[in-house]
């Protein structure tokens, strides 16, 4: 059953992600990216992006969140949030363009859909400028588990 969040909830969320986000370590590409993710339990983990010399290894703050999470045990997630910009410019900045107007990237996005059919995804620019969305919406034919017969 989908709750939903009140305006409070979402920019704390939105406040651990702007947090995560002053870890990336993005070398490459100068892109921060912070999320934060809120189980159904109520725990709240964050990731940020973590770049790799080989390229391929980097792993998304997104996925980062998601499997601090699950390796600690919760698979249950309520919401995500995630807000992403060029390294210097800070979250305040209301006119960067953003990894927030698109969403989470392909592979975050099915990592996400592996665990959470009814998850609320809040992109954001700042505490006060973000847009909520859906996996319904991001993925409209998805392959998951119930492909293989789960859930
Ligand atoms: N990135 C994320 O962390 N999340 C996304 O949803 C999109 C992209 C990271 C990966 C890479 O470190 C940098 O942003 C540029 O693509």
């Amino acid at each position: 059953m989908k709750k939903n969040l009140t305006e409070v909830q979402i920019k704390s969320l939105i406040a651990d992600a702007i947090d995560a986000r002053s870890f990336s370590y993005s070398p490459y590409s100068n892109y921060q990216v912070g999320a934060a993710l809120l189980t159904k339990s109520g725990k709240v983990y964050k990731g940020c992006n973590i770049e790799n010399a080989a390229f391929t290894p980097t792993v998304c703050a997104e996925r980062t969140a998601v499997f601090k999470a699950v390796s600690e045990g919760e698979t249950e997630f309520e919401a995500i949030a995630f807000i992403g910009g060029p390294k210097g410019v800070k979250q305040e900045y209301k006119d960067f363009d953003s990894v927030v107007k698109s969403g989470p990237c392909g592979v975050c996005r099915q990592v996400l859909l592996e665990f959470s059919s009814d998850l609320t995804l809040i992109g954001a620019k700042s505490l006060d400028d973000y847009f909520v969305t859906s996996l319904d919406v991001l993925v409209p034919m998805p392959f998951g588990p119930k492909n293989l017969g789960k859930l």
